[in-house]
Parts: C-alpha cells; sequence; structure tokens
C-alpha cells in the first residue's frame, strides 16, 4: 500500500473503534501531510473532537488510540504533541520500499477512485458568431484541468461545450446576413463575424424595422423555417472553426464531439416545462412560468424565481439549463455535475440546483456543483484590458505567449535550430498561460503579468518544465556514462533524499484534493513543492559526479520519479514537459 494518507486514515480509525467503541466507528481521523517536517510527514487531528466528544482530554484519547494503532514498519514513530496533535514520521524501509514500487508505476502510486462517477464538466461554452476573448479562457483552462484529474481517476467525464448558439440574438444576425447578402460566411474569416455581430447590433438599435423582422426571424428560427436554419448552421459552422483554432492552439481536450450547445436542448424545453408544470414545482406568475426555489430573494426580499416559460411562450437560458441538468441525470446517467464559470453565476446555478431538487431529479447521491472563478487583472489591477482599452481576444493573448516564449528560447538556447525553438516555446508559452491561471486560487481575481507567468523561478510552468529538463540532462549525461538507474527499493541516506521521497508519496493526495475540492491550484502548489525540494536535493547531492557507483543509480532512480512526477503532475493540469530548452 502506497497511498499514504489511505492507509493512515483507516489504520487510525480502526483504533479509533477498538479504543472507543463501535459508535466511534466512523470517525474521520483527520488525516494530512504536516507542514513542518520537523514534527513530522504527516499528522491526525482526531483527538481534539473527540475529547469534546467523549468528555476526556484529547491527550488520554490519542493515547487511548495510539495504544490500540498497527502501523507495522510503515513508521517509524507517532507522537503526541501540543494539545493532541499526533505526528507521524514515516519509517525510511516504508520510503525506500514505496519510491520502488511508485518508479516501476505509470500512475506514479496514484489509485483510482473507489467510487467511480459518470461526470459531466460543462465548461468554455463561448457564444457564437462572437470571438472568444480573455473572459473565456479560465473557464477553458480550469475546466480542462478538472477534466483531466478526473479521467484519471477512474471516472468517466463527459465533456460538455454548453455553447451559446441559440437565442433572440440570432435573429437580428440572421436579418443582417439577409440584408447584406451574406448567403454564407464560410469563406469570411471569423473576424468578419464580430463584425457582423457589431453591425447587425448596430441596426437593431437604430432601426425599428429591422428591429421587427428580427423578432419575426427568432420566430422562424424557433419554427424551424429552412432557410433561416441555413443561415442559422452557416453562422454556428463558421464560429465552431474558430473555438476549435483556440483549442488546439491551447492543447485543450475539447473538440467536435463535445460540442453540445444551448440548440441541443431545444427539444426537450417543452417537455421539461409541461413535466415542472404538470407536478405544480412552477406555477404561474405574471403570465410566465416560473420556479420558486426556496430561499432566494431579490434586493426588496421578493422570492426570485427562474424562469421556465416566458409570457410569449419562449424559453431563456433558465430553462436551458433546467433541460440540461435533467438530461444529464436521467438520460446520461451522471452522479456528479461541474459547471465552470465565473462568480456572477453562482445565484444562476444554485438555483438551478435548487430547482433540480425540487424536481426530484437531483436526489441524494448525485452532486451538482458550481465552479467559480475570479476575474483576470491587468497590472493596474483593474479588468484586464488592451492599451487602447478593448477585450483582449484569445487569439492575440495565444499569439503573444508565443511570441514571448520563442524570444525567451532563442535568448537561452540559440544553438538549437529554429524548429526546435518553436515547439519548446509552445510548451513554454502555453504552459505559462495555462499555469498562470491555475495556480491562483480559482476563486479569486488574478493578476495577469507576462514577466511573473514567463518568469524561470517563483511558482510558474518555465520553473517546472525547467526541473523536468535538468533531470532529463543528468540522465543523457548518464546514458553517456553507461549508467542505469537502480532498480527496486530507493535508499534514502541524506535528509534532502527522505525529504524528497516523503513528498513525491504525497501526490498521490494532491490529485485526491484536486478532484474533492476542484481547485487546480492545489496540484500547483504541490508540484512547486516538489521542483523546490529537487533543486534543494540537487544542491546537496551529487548524481553524475558522486563518487560511489551504487550512489549514483540509487540517486538516478530517485531523479527518475522526481521527473515522472513532474510530468504526470502537469499532464493533468494540461501542460507539457520538453527535454531541452
Ligand atoms: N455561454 C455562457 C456564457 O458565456 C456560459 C454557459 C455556462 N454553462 C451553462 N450550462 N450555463 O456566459
Amino acid at each position: 500500500m502506497i497511498d499514504v494518507q489511505t492507509a493512515l486514515s483507516s489504520a487510525f480509525s480502526a483504533a479509533i473503534a477498538a479504543a472507543l467503541g463501535n459508535d466511534y466507528a466512523g470517525t474521520d481521523p483527520v488525516v494530512r501531510s504536516s507542514a513542518d517536517a520537523s514534527r513530522g510527514d504527516w499528522q491526525a487531528n482526531f483527538a481534539m473532537s473527540l475529547a469534546k466528544r467523549i468528555g476526556k482530554p484529547p491527550r488520554a484519547v490519542a493515547e487511548a488510540v495510539m495504544a490500540e494503532l498497527k502501523l507495522g514498519d510503515m513508521v517509524q514513530s507517532v507522537e503526541i504533541a501540543g494539545p493532541g496533535f499526533v505526528n507521524i514520521r514515516l519509517s525510511d524501509a516504508f520510503l525506500s520500499r514505496s519510491l520502488g514500487a511508485i518508479a516501476a508505476d505509470p500512475r506514479k502510486g496514484v489509485p483510482e477512485a473507489t467510487r467511480k462517477d459518470m461526470v459531466a464538466v460543462d465548461y468554455s461554452a463561448p457564444n457564437v458568431a462572437k470571438e472568444m476573448h480573455v473572459g473565456h479562457i479560465r473557464s477553458t483552462i480550469i475546466g480542462d484541468a478538472i477534466s483531466r484529474v478526473l479521467a484519471f481517476q477512474g471516472h468517466t467525464v463527459l465533456r460538455r461545450n454548453h455553447l451559446g448558439d441559440w437565442g433572440t440574438q440570432f435573429g437580428q444576425l440572421i436579418e443582417h446576413m439577409v440584408d447584406e447578402g451574406l448567403d454564407s460566411v464560410g469563406e469570411h474569416a471569423i473576424g468578419d463575424l464580430n463584425e457582423l455581430y457589431r453591425a447587425s447590433k448596430v441596426k437593431f438599435d437604430a432601426d425599428p424595422g429591422f428591429a421587427e423582422r428580427a423578432r419575426k426571424r427568432v420566430v422562424a428560427l424557433q419554427s424551424g423555417d429552412a432557410e433561416t436554419l441555413r443561415l442559422w448552421r452557416a453562422l454556428i459552422a463558421e464560429s465552431k472553426r474558430h473555438f476549435a483554432k483556440i483549442y488546439k492552439q491551447l492543447g485543450v481536450l475539447l473538440d467536435e464531439g463535445d460540442y453540445y450547445g444551448e440548440s441541443f436542448y431545444n427539444d426537450m424545453l417543452g417537455p421539461t416545462a409541461e413535466e415542472l408544470a404538470s407536478s405544480g414545482v412552477a406555477v404561474m406568475s405574471d403570465g410566465a412560468l416560473c420556479l420558486f426555489p426556496e430561499g432566494f430573494k431579490g434586493r426588496e426580499g421578493e422570492p426570485v424565481p427562474l424562469i421556465v416559460k416566458k409570457s410569449d411562450g419562449g424559453y431563456g437560458y433558465d430553462t436551458t439549463d433546467l433541460a440540461a441538468i435533467r438530461h444529464r441525470i436521467r438520460d446520461l446517467g451522471c452522479t456528479r455535475m461541474v459547471y465552470v464559470t465565473d462568480s456572477r453565476q453562482k445565484q444562476h446555478f444554485d438555483m438551478i440546483f435548487a430547482g433540480a431538487r425540487m424536481a426530484g431529479w437531483l436526489k441524494d447521491g448525485i452532486v451538482a456543483e458550481h465552479t467559480p472563478f475570479g476575474a483576470i487583472l491587468g497590472e493596474d489591477g483593474k479588468p484586464f484590458k488592451t492599451r487602447a482599452g478593448d477585450t483582449v481576444r484569445l487569439t492575440d493573448l495565444i499569439d503573444e505567449a508565443l511570441k514571448r516564449a520563442f524570444d525567451i528560447v532563442s535568448e537561452k538556447s540559440p544553438q538549437l535550430p529554429e524548429v526546435e525553438r518553436r515547439s519548446i516555446a509552445q510548451a513554454i508559452g502555453i504552459g505559462a498561460l495555462k499555469y498562470a491561471d491555475l495556480s491562483n486560487d480559482r476563486i479569486k481575481d488574478y493578476v495577469f503579468s507576462w514577466e511573473r507567468m514567463l518568469a524561470f523561478d517563483g511558482n510558474t510552468a518555465p520553473y517546472l518544465q525547467n526541473a523536468y529538463v535538468r533531470i532529463k540532462g543528468i540522465f543523457r549525461k548518464a546514458t553517456d556514462a553507461g549508467v542505469t538507474p537502480a532498480q527496486g527499493p530507493i535508499a534514502l541516506g541524506a535528509p534532502e533524499e527522505r525529504a524528497l521521497a516523503v513528498e513525491i508519496l504525497r501526490f498521490t493526495d494532491a490529485v485526491d484534493q484536486v478532484s474533492r475540492s476542484l481547485e487546480p491550484h492545489r496540484l500547483c502548489t504541490y508540484l512547486y513543492g516538489l521542483a523546490s525540494l529537487f533543486h534543494g536535493f540537487y544542491e546537496k547531492c551529487p548524481v553524475m559526479s558522486a563518487t560511489d557507483p551504487e550512489l549514483k543509480r540509487q540517486r538516478l532512480a530517485l531523479c527518475g520519479v522526481v521527473a515522472d512526477t513532474l510530468a504526470l503532475g502537469l499532464s493533468l493540469l494540461g501542460i507539457e514537459v520538453m527535454d531541452q530548452m
């Protein structure tokens, strides 16, 4: 067993039950990795809360539990500290043995989840006929990392790109296409589509005749008029080409098969509304069919509804999300649903979930989570904009990341051929962009800074990629010298080696934390800590220049596990590594 968290937790749980009786069998032993290595590698913090329940001093509770603890040679020491913390130090034998097993394991010791979910991850979701801008980057990057982590844990992940591809705005867009004789927009660049959007909006606001025709066009679209649908499809197709290009550049998993835009739910809107009406979950209010989830109040304390069906008979954003959650649970069998949008949509999703619960779709055992994130700010602390004050287009952002990374690589490694420098720049530039986003607590706003995200030191992608490259360099030297890494248990003599081993055994816990909290920054923090420990090790412990040939092989093996763990961890964030930079 190399899953330390699980091994310690079950041993402590069993000891708690043995010491205090079966009433306490389900108690969470609160096993956590320790931040302070001098106290131990892991902690179990159950004693304080149990002491309250039982009415005995925490230290006495801890002692009673420890008397029943069976951990064999996994631990070197288990000690009570302070008011009743239990500090655990893993044994060197266990660490060596586990590292050897991890070295040979492509999953680096991470077990698959015991309960496998069918998870829908709703992310990216840009709006058709509008260019993707910087606001969509967070949902795309965070959602992608979450999808990767959950899939790695063995869950079935359904990526759902909930494109804004339906609604009243298409009336004006299509009407404008008709006016301009734009039969198809196929050969026009998406820049023109953006312009199309702008021009149609100007007309809509200025020309009441056009506005009226646009409204009629919406009705034609919704009733399936063939010519209107044809133009609508042309718009969608052109937008999808633009999205696909961005997704490919960013190296995110989303593709054609993941597009489930709002229009996909069109046929389900009527039946959803009818079901909600006939069960009495939705009620008529001011001519509209409304669902009032409990506890959602407006500014004046008035209850706020989800609009299931507007008074004109139309359906909107709320209905689509109700139909989507119903479909995901009922038809797809989802047991977990994750929605990645900015925090301004929190209330919307809280209401959708409450509504789905009232409708009886979202039952116990099924989890729906909104995964909100904050804004990207410029270095002036205001929302991130171009110098001219416009929203930053995602293509421009990607181009700049690639250009800046290419300049850095060319400066550092001018001897490499250009194709190679380009491919390294791709990994560094895109990696930096993604990592800057992922490494910040997602709920907070973060300040966008090219200098910071592309720096080779600090908590950045290039720093982690560089640690990997260093190890690859050591391995090249080893190959040249005919030295191979040791197989089996890895000996740990120096404290730096031991610290690395303890940290590598925490990888499982880091991945697990992300899958539970849906906070990718926890994995970033972990990988940064691992890379920092590696640099400490590398300064103190010579590898290829060690005099003892066996020590060389042992340290080489340890380096190999670090490199593999970094590469795997970064891949779960959607970030590539390279052999040199
Ligand atoms: N298209 C929406 C927007 O740009 C995001 C959709 C999020 N997903 C959902 N199921 N509502 O704001």
